[in-house]
């Protein structure tokens, strides 16, 4: 089989910053509350005229640009949202047309905030069966347009962006070691939007209710986030040989810094082997972790052949792991 690598990554932040201040003015909350509740102190908003697949393109642009790859050599572009610019067409098939990736299959992939990690996974199959030679992956989501503003269990948490990466067969670095996809479907009810599907088409009713926003019991999706993450970090580390103390970098979708903290002590992990960006961009749902690997390249501390364990988690439930020596 063909072993994968990363050739490039790339993220885009929307411009529009918004503070823990400007929260204070919108709910009943304080800078306080939200910073030792989840370690997030501003976090980026798409303006108005940006849709899902305007941030998607300017990230992939980016990841290109970095890989030094040509659009036209793009034979498959997955783009991870739950947000997308509509229901259909696929984001990704606006993307395809925005880039100029002429001979591109494009599809999108909903998996929440576990989407890039799944799509790693997906992509990297076409790749290791030699069917495909460059698979662009991206995270998008703008959770700013599915937020109930008036809900301060949520509205404080989630944020805008866009990040993606190019698979290729891996040449002698970030190469993909193991990817692992999980869900369990008896917790879908922890994190939903529950109106605008089949299930509850869009009415007056589901408007007047609120349905269209996001509803999510954060008590049992932090308990059961920290759970998964350290079962899910053990099994991808025990396929690829390796244990915990082999882990030079850990990203984790960048949900709640008490989470990650959580998490880290379960592993026996310094907090200095744990990225971390939530504190400057909140929790980007499926761009969290696309984003954080493209600043973990750019930042460019880490040495050739350091392992980096990827951990993803949300609504589903859904979790995915992937490890890459750098
Ligand atoms: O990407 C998807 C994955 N999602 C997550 O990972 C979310 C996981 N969950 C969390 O991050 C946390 O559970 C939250 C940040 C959502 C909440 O933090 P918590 O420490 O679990 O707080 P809580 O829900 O237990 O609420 C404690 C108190 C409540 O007041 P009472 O009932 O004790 O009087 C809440 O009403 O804090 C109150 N509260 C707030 N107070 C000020 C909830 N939100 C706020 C707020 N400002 N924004």
């Amino acid at each position: 089989m063909i072993t994968v690598g990363i050739a490039g990554t790339g993220f885009y932040l929307p411009e529009r910053v918004l503070r823990n201040a400007d929260l204070e003015k919108m709910v009943d909350t304080s800078d306080e509350w939200i910073v030792s509740r989840t370690g997030i102190r501003e976090r980026r908003i798409a303006s108005d005229r940006e849709a899902t697949s305007d941030l998607a393109i300017s990230a992939a642009r980016e990841a290109l640009r970095d890989g030094s790859i040509d659009p036209e050599e793009i034979d498959l572009i997955i783009v991870c949202t739950s947000t997308p610019d509509m229901l259909f067409p696929a984001t990704a098939c606006i993307v395809q047309e925005a880039i100029g990736a002429k001979k591109a299959g494009a599809f999108d992939l909903e998996a929440c905030c576990t989407g890039f990690v799944y799509g790693l996974s997906v992509g990297s199959q076409f790749i290791k069966a030699g069917t495909y030679k460059t698979v662009l992956v991206i995270g998008a989501d703008i959770f700013s347009r599915i937020i109930d503003w008036t809900d301060r269990n949520t509205c404080i948490l989630f944020a805008d962006g866009a990040g993606a990466a190019v698979l290729k067969p891996a040449k002698d670095e970030k190469v993909i070691l193991a990817t692992q996809l999980g869900s369990d479907g008896s917790l879908a009810n922890l994190i939903a939007q529950p109106a605008g599907g089949s299930r509850q088409p869009a009415t007056y009713k589901t408007i007047d209710k609120r349905l269209h926003y996001l509803k999510m019991d954060g008590r049992r999706v932090f308990r059961v986030a920290v759970e998964i993450a350290d079962r899910a970090t053990r099994d991808v580390l025990e396929e690829c040989s390796l244990s915990t103390e082999d882990i030079d970098c850990l990203i984790l979708h960048q949900a709640n810094a008490r989470i990650l903290e959580a998490i880290a002590r379960r592993l026996e992990l310094p907090g200095s082997k744990v990225f971390i960006n939530l504190d400057r961009y909140g929790n980007a749902s499926a761009a969290s972790i696309a984003i954080a690997l493209a600043e973990v390249a750019r930042e460019g501390q880490l040495k050739k052949g350091s392992i980096v364990v990827i951990i993803g988690f949300g609504s589903g439930m859904t979790w995915a792991s992937c490890v890459i020596k750098w």
